[in-house]
């Protein structure tokens, strides 16, 4: 009765690894429990979650090298297994809520999430390519467009962009506060995405920066997000406070790879008591203001809250 913070499956959302073939469930090494699907696997896997009370998946494609270019173009191409997947997915659970991944780095042969030339990073030219992506998603069905790129004005042109071709009510979760992180690691193994040069301190936040992620958060609010993100969650937990006293719409947290990883490592090794872990890492995210947590730890919370 007087405990202030609650925490259920229909807080999170689970994020997937996506392959293109069949019958695939390949485990990532830096990320147990976590593995690169292909669609026919992940249809029985989202079932399973969807029973356990998880409504809303993130989904990420692993694409081959060959189909990387400097422009992304497979991120739009008409026969793109992710875009397809999701088709079906939504054909299949019409009732789940299928979020997406707009950024650069699984398409692009730089590794970066924006356009690069000359070895930087250009923010507007990568701008339309990022706005035809997000198009091709909402017309494969997507529900929740999630621009993880950190290019500045993507929030308006996606918007513009979705509006202007009657996805008026396809929304977008805008990463707002991502930080240029160590944590990221086995999510870059997951997708063989890492950087090929340089590193993301030109468009990603520094970690000793906060009121920064005020000025982001103003500028996502004002061209038209529906909910804002802070990446990753455990050492930004100030963040997500700051966000969610200071605006009106959701918030939402990124417990990333990395974080996962380190408990993954311990409960192993038997160092810390994993549901115990956990329960209290997605319950502190919550309690600083998150309502919606993305999470490899959902199906495992979720098993563990049924029992
Ligand atoms: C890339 C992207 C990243 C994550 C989500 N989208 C990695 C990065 O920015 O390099 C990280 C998620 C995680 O670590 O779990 N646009």
């Amino acid at each position: 009765m007087v405990e202030e913070t609650a925490i259920g499956p229909q807080h999170l959302i689970y994020p997937f690894f996506l392959k293109d073939g069949k019958n695939i469930k390949e485990e990532i090494t830096s990320l147990p429990h976590n593995f690169r699907w292909s669609l026919d696997r992940l249809l029985a896997e989202i079932d399973e979650c969807m029973n356990l009370g998880i409504q809303t998946f993130d989904i990420f494609p692993a694409v081959n090298e060959n189909l990387k270019d400097k422009i992304a173009s497979y991120s739009y191409a008409e026969d793109n297994f992710y875009l397809e997947a999701i088709r079906q997915i939504k054909a299949r659970f019409p009732e789940s809520v299928i979020m997406s991944d707009v950024a650069m780095d699984p398409y692009s042969s730089d590794g970066h999430d924006g356009y690069v030339e000359n070895g930087k990073i250009d923010n507007d030219k990568t701008l339309p390519i990022l706005a035809k992506m997000s198009l091709a998603q909402a017309q494969a069905g997507v529900d929740i467009i999630g621009p993880s790129d950190m290019m500045d004005g993507r929030v308006g042109l996606i918007r513009e962009t979705l509006d202007n071709n009657g996805f008026t009510d396809v929304s977008i979760m805008s990463y707002t506060a991502k930080y240029a992180s160590a944590f990221y690691g086995p999510f870059r193994d997951a997708l063989n995405s890492a950087p090929k040069s340089g590193d993301k301190k030109t468009y990603q936040m520094n970690p000793g920066n906060k009121r920064e992620a005020l000025l982001e958060a103003q500028l996502d609010f004002d061209e038209g997000a529906d909910m804002l993100m802070v990446k990753p969650a455990l050492c930004y937990l100030d963040v997500i406070h700051m966000l969610r006293e200071n605006f009106p719409i959701p918030i939402t947290a990124y417990n990333v790879s990395g974080e996962c990883a380190m408990v993954y490592a311990a409960a192993k090794n038997g160092y810390v008591d994993y549901n115990l872990a956990v329960y209290e890492i997605l319950l502190s995210i919550r309690r600083a203001g998150a309502d919606g947590i993305l999470t490899y730890f959902a199906k495992d919370f979720a098993k563990m809250i049924r029992k």
